[in-house]
């Protein structure tokens, strides 16, 4: 009965920990200051064919699972990573390898991926 407890008891701990990190990473992501239709335009022509996949470990867009740990950083690092690209597990092209976006046009696209999943 004592393990069953105490098993319990970290179960609880394990999924408030992730609640409160959840919280708080959506928190860091505030999307209202962006142009979203814009940024639905620039995703269906440049992001799209990666991030509706997930190919070569793109996190997919409106699943909450490849995002909760990446919105942590806040929308400035989700932007900036995304203008100049990144290679931590994947590769993400600079501006998704479209060079005629504007930072903006990128910043307003990323909006809209992080809009999916709040
Ligand atoms: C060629 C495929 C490809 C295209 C096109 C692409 N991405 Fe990505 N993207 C990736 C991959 C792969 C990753 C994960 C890279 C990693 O974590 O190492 C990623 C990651 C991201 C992330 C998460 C960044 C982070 O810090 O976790 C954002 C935001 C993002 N892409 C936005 C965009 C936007 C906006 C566009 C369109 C302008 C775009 N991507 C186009 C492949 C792509």
């Amino acid at each position: 009965m004592k393990k069953v407890l105490s098993g319990l008891s970290v179960f609880t701990l394990v999924g408030l920990a992730f609640g409160l990190d959840a919280g708080a990473a959506l928190t860091a992501c505030d999307v209202t200051k962006y142009d979203i239709a814009n940024g639905e335009a620039v995703y269906a022509k440049s992001c799209k064919m990666c991030h509706d996949t997930g190919i070569m470990k793109a996190p997919k867009t409106g699943i909450k699972a490849d995002w909760t740990t990446r919105l942590g950083q806040g929308m400035d690092i989700l932007i900036k990573k995304s203008n100049e690209g990144y290679t931590d597990v994947g590769n993400m092209p600079a501006k998704g390898g479209n060079t005629a976006l504007t930072d903006a046009e990128v910043a307003n696209a990323v909006a809209y991926m992080v809009k999916q999943i709040l």
